[in-house]
């Protein structure tokens, strides 16, 4: 079992990645939270119906008595309501303060239980148990919870660290098709990011990586997972280092935005953002076309990606009107080769919007083929 210490005050906590895990969780769990009084499993449907028994057995067996909380799936049920709609089941079900939410789910039941968690009671203990790629690589690390308002995404939240990260890629086996190749982007983030090995994986072990090969996964999340947690532990808040982090993501969440979030995944407009990033480096001599074109073709040889059809200068000035824009100063993470980036806030507008038009022209050409 691989084991990664994110440290961060006032307690550090582990992520353990096994193929396997899931029904190990009832051991481990009294293990590490012997005071436990009782455990409140919060998911969603599809998830309940293929791994909630699983979980439920393996908490019992343990001497546990959980209860399995459904919430409605979906990136619209990541609202105030839904957490005061489990709060309120919470009440009713007695949840004191020594209860333990487990969040078993994508990256909605993770922020969703951890804001839940960090606000019931003025906060209990949290399990992350996540079941997607991206669950798994990224939104289960680092602490952050958040729902969205009907002005923004992720604009109501806290941080809140899980006492324990449990992640077992057999999890995934059931996931969509789309759903796991999305959150593969995020893995091969990180080995754009840091990890030169991660992404000689993507380009060397591609087949048994798309075929889900249980040691493959098994080795990538860790890997993904590592890189994450070395980053929070450095800069918790995202204040300097964590940024790297957004690799893809200027870009990205502004296709995501300019599309009203219905045609592409996070990771899919991620991936977007990490080949608009990439040229953008390539205009300003930050990088060289041989490392432009390893990442270009890592991202688009996992798959098609839904055609991009938006206009440059609409993402321009939606990156100018971003929340994390500073002084109308827009921040890009750019990668320099592989393994290593840095962040620049000189980019010309013109790189911007040839670098989005060269998205159109790239989805386009994709879909000729
Ligand atoms: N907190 C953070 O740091 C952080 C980081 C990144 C993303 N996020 C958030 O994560 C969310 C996206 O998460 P996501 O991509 O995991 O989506 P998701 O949670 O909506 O899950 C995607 C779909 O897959 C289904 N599913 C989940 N696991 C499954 C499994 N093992 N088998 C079959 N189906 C399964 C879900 O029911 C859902 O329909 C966004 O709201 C985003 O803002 C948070
Ligand atoms: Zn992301």
């Amino acid at each position: 079992m691989a084991q990664v210490t994110i440290h961060v005050p006032p307690r550090p906590y582990q992520a353990r990645i096994e193929n396997g895990l899931l029904t190990r969780a009832g051991a481990l769990l009294s293990e590490l939270l012997p005071q436990a009084s009782r455990i409140f499993v919060v998911t969603v449907l599809p998830v309940r119906k293929r791994w909630g028994a699983k979980l439920v057995r393996s908490l019992t067996a343990s001497g546990f008595k959980p209860r399995v909380l459904t919430m409605p799936d979906g990136e619209p049920a990541k609202r105030l309501a839904t957490v005061e709609a489990l709060a309120e089941k919470l009440a009713r079900l007695g949840a004191d303060r020594k209860a333990v939410i487990v969040a078993l789910g994508g990256g909605v039941v993770g922020d969703v239980s951890g804001l839940l968690a960090s606000l019931y009671m003025r906060g209990i203990e949290l399990v992350q148990i996540p079941t997607t790629v991206l669950a798994q690589v990224d939104a289960s690390i680092g602490g952050k919870t958040a729902v969205n308002l009907v002005a923004g995404k992720n604009l109501v939240g806290t941080f809140h660290h899980p006492r324990v990260v449990l992640i077992d890629p057999a999890v995934l086996k059931t996931l969509p098709d789309r759903e796991f190749r999305a959150g593969l982007y995020e893995a091969l983030k990180c080995g754009v990011i840091g990890d030169v090995e991660l992404f000689l994986r993507f380009e060397q072990n591609r087949g048994k990586i798309l075929k889900r090969d249980p040691v493959e996964l098994e080795w990538l999340i860790a890997q993904s997972v590592k890189l994450k947690a070395e980053v929070v532990s450095a800069d918790e808040h995202e204040g300097g280092l964590r940024r790297v982090l957004n690799l893809g993501h200027t870009i990205g969440h502004a296709l995501e935005a300019e599309t009203d979030y219905q045609r592409l995944l996070h990771g899919e407009a991620v991936a977007w953002g990490m080949i608009a990033a990439t040229n953008i480096a390539l205009s300003v001599h930050r990088t060289d076309s041989v490392t432009a074109g390893r990442i270009a073709d890592a991202i688009l040889s996992l798959g098609r990606l839904p055609e991009i059809n938006v206009n440059p200068r609409k993402i321009l000035a939606r990156l100018q009107s971003d929340k994390k824009t500073q002084n109308g100063v827009v921040h890009f993470v750019l990668p320099r080769e592989i393994g290593k980036v840095e962040i620049a806030n000189d980019v010309p507008e013109n790189a911007v919007l040839e670098a989005v038009e060269e998205l159109r022209r790239i989805s386009h050409v994709g879909r000729g083929k």
